[in-house]
C-alpha cells in the first residue's frame, strides 16, 4: 500500500465499524446511563475493527493503557499480518450525555490515517478554532479574540458580524469568550456537548454555523480535524494544561513543545478517511431507527484523497 493514500475499499470497513458502534450505543439511548452507552459502543466498536484486514494501532482512543481495558492508546487491533497499516482516531461514543438523556447530535466517529500521520494527542483540553471551506488562508487565528475572529469572518464573506453564527460549548469556562462574541452581535448556538459535530457543522452551509470556538476535548480536536481535512475548511488548536500530570500525560505521547499552536494539516498530516454515524438525530445525521422489524443508520464517510464525500443508508433486519 502506498504510504501516503489510504486503499479505497478502506472507506466501506470504515462505514461497517461506525454503523455497529452507533447501533449498540442506541439500545442505550434516554436509559441515564453514559458508562454503560460508552461500553456498549467500545465493545461493538472493537470487535468490528479486529475482524478486519488490517493492522491498525489506536492513536487516539479511549484513554491510557492503565485506565481504558480496551480501545487504548497504543492498542494494536485488526491483526499483525493485516493488509493495511493505519493509525486509527476513534470515538465510539461521542456524546455520552448526549446518549444517556435522549439530546441530540451524539455520534460514533472514526477517522483513519497512514501511520505516524496523526497527531498523537493527550486526553486533556485544546482550545480550538474552526471554520469551513472558501476563505482565504489564515482569516481566522486563536491568537486573536473571538470578536476579531468574528469580524474577520465576516468581512471575508461579505456581511456584517450579525449576519455570522457561531457555535460554542455551553460551559462556564466558555464566559470572556461568549462575552467577546456578544459584543459583536453574531448569534451564538450553544451546545451542551459534541464539538466534533461542532467543528464539522462550519463546513455544512444546511446547518447555518459559520464558526467554532472554544475549548473541548484534545481528541476530539483530532477527529474534527480529520473530518475537516476531507471537506476543506481552517481549524487551529492548542493544548491546554490544567496540573502537571496533564503536562505528563502530553510527554507520554511524545509532545514537545507545550504551548505550540497546530493547525488543521500538522494535526492530520497525510490523507484520511473519516466515517460518523448519528446515534441520535443530529443536524448533520439522523440517529439510529428501527422500524418494521429493520435497522436503520446514516453514516457520513469522507475520503481526503479523492475528495469524496458520501452519505450511507443501511438496513438491515433487527
Ligand atoms: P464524551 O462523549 O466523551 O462525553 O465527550 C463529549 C464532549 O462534549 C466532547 O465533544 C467535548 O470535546 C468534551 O466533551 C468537552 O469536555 P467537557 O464536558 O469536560 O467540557
Amino acid at each position: 500500500m502506498s504510504s501516503e493514500v489510504l486503499d479505497r475499499s478502506l472507506v466501506l470497513d470504515a462505514v461497517r465499524v461506525t454503523e455497529i458502534a452507533a447501533i449498540a450505543a442506541w439500545k442505550m439511548v434516554g436509559r441515564g446511563d453514559e458508562k454503560e452507552a460508552d461500553q456498549a459502543a467500545v465493545d461493538a466498536m472493537r470487535t468490528a475493527l479486529n475482524d478486519l484486514d488490517i493492522d491498525g494501532e489506536i492513536v487516539i482512543g479511549e484513554g491510557e493503557r492503565d485506565e481504558a481495558p480496551m480501545l487504548y492508546i497504543g492498542e494494536k487491533v485488526g491483526k499483525p499480518s493485516g493488509k493495511f497499516k493505519i493509525d486509527i482516531a476513534l470515538d465510539p461514543l461521542e456524546g455520552t450525555t448526549l446518549t444517556a438523556k435522549a439530546m441530540a447530535n451524539a455520534l460514533a466517529v472514526m477517522a483513519w490515517a497512514p501511520k505516524g500521520t496523526m497527531l498523537n494527542a493527550p486526553d486533556t483540553y485544546m482550545d480550538k478554532i474552526a471554520c469551513g471551506p472558501g476563505y482565504p488562508a489564515g482569516v481566522i487565528d486563536l491568537d486573536k479574540s473571538p470578536a476579531d475572529n468574528v469580524k474577520a469572518l465576516a468581512k471575508a464573506k461579505g456581511v456584517p458580524p450579525e449576519e455570522l453564527t457561531v457555535c460554542v460549548l455551553d460551559r462556564p469556562r466558555h464566559a470572556d469568550i461568549i462575552a467577546s462574541l456578544r459584543s459583536v452581535g453574531c448569534r451564538i448556538y450553544l451546545i451542551t456537548d459534541g464539538d466534533v459535530a461542532g467543528v464539522m457543522n462550519t463546513a455544512d452551509p444546511s446547518t447555518g454555523v459559520d464558526l467554532y470556538v472554544g475549548q473541548g476535548g484534545a481528541p476530539e480536536g483530532v477527529l474534527a480535524c480529520a473530518a475537516l481535512k476531507c471537506v476543506g475548511g481552517q481549524f487551529q488548536g492548542r493544548l491546554v494544561f490544567r496540573n502537571a500530570d496533564e503536562r505528563a500525560r502530553a510527554a507520554r505521547v511524545g509532545i514537545k513543545d507545550l504551548d505550540r499552536k497546530y493547525d488543521l494539516h500538522e494535526m492530520v498530516r497525510a490523507d484520511a478517511i473519516f466515517a460518523a454515524t448519528g446515534v441520535t438525530d443530529g443536524a448533520l445525521l439522523d440517529g439510529v431507527k428501527v422500524k418494521d422489524g429493520f435497522v436503520h443508520t446514516h453514516t457520513l464517510v469522507l475520503n481526503s484523497a479523492t475528495r469524496t464525500a458520501r452519505e450511507v443508508r443501511m438496513k438491515r433486519p433487527v
